[in-house]
C-alpha cells in the first residue's frame, strides 16, 4: 500500500452517493509531504515516458502538480476555468461538463504554453467521469501536442472515467484506485500487484 492509499484510510471521509472527502490532506488543508512522496511515485510510474510539461485544472490539481512537475523537472501549466480576460487572445478552450455538479463549464489554456510537438502529462486529483481529462486532451490535440499519459491521484473505478480514457487510448496511472466504497466507510482499493 502506497501513502497515499493508507493516508485515505485514515483521514478520508465517504460521504453517501460515492463521494470521497480528502480536504484534511490534499484538496483544502494540504500535506506536502504526501505530495512529495505522491510525485515520486508518480515519477515511478512514468520514468520511462518522455514528458516535456505538466498540464493540470484548476483548482485542486494545481498543488499536486506542482511537485509531479518539480521531480520531472519540467515546466506546469494549469488550464483556466471560465473566460479570463488577462489570458489573452490566441487561447485554446475546450468545455467540460461535469456530472457531479450538472454544469458545463470551459477550460482555457494560452497557446503559446502549449507548443506543437511537446509530450504532455496530465495530472489530476480525481478521476470520476474522465470529463476533465477529456477536455484537456482535446486542448493538446488542438495544441498538436501529444499526451502522453494521465497521473491521476484517486481513481474511482465505479465510475466510467477510467473505461472513457483507456477507450480515448489514454495511458491512465492512478495512485488510489478505489473499486468500492460503502456508506458506512468501508473503502477497498483495487490491487495494482
Ligand atoms: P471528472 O473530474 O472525472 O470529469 O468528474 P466530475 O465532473 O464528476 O467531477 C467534478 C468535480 O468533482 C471535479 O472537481 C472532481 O475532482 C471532483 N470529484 C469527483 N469525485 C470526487 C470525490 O469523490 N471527492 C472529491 N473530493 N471530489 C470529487 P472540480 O469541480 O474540478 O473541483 P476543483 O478541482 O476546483 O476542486
Amino acid at each position: 500500500m502506497n501513502s497515499l492509499q493508507r493516508r485515505i484510510l485514515t483521514d478520508g471521509d465517504v460521504l453517501p452517493g460515492g463521494i470521497l472527502k480528502v480536504d484534511s490532506f490534499l484538496n483544502h488543508q494540504v500535506d506536502v509531504r504526501l505530495l512529495r512522496q505522491m510525485a515520486d511515485d508518480f515519477y515511478a510510474a512514468f520514468q520511462n515516458t518522455k514528458i516535456d510539461k505538466i498540464l493540470t485544472i484548476e483548482a485542486s490539481g494545481i498543488a499536486i502538480a506542482c511537485y509531479v512537475a518539480e521531480r520531472f523537472d519540467v515546466p506546469l501549466v494549469f488550464a483556466k476555468k471560465g473566460r479570463h480576460k488577462n489570458v489573452g487572445n490566441d487561447v485554446l478552450t475546450a468545455e467540460v461538463f461535469s456530472f457531479t455538479k450538472g454544469t458545463s463549464y470551459n477550460v482555457t489554456v494560452s497557446r503559446k504554453y502549449l507548443q506543437p510537438g511537446e509530450r504532455v502529462l496530465v495530472v489530476d486529483d480525481f478521476l470520476a467521469n474522465g470529463q476533465a481529462v477529456l477536455g484537456l486532451k482535446k486542448i493538446l490535440d488542438e495544441a498538436g501536442c501529444e499526451l502522453v499519459g494521465a497521473a491521476i491521484a484517486i481513481e474511482k473505478a465505479f465510475q466510467p472515467g477510467e473505461k472513457l480514457l483507456r477507450d480515448a487510448g489514454i495511458d491512465v496511472k492512478a495512485l488510489a484506485v478505489i473499486e468500492s466504497m460503502s456508506d458506512d466507510g468501508q473503502i477497498v482499493f483495487r490491487d495494482e500487484d
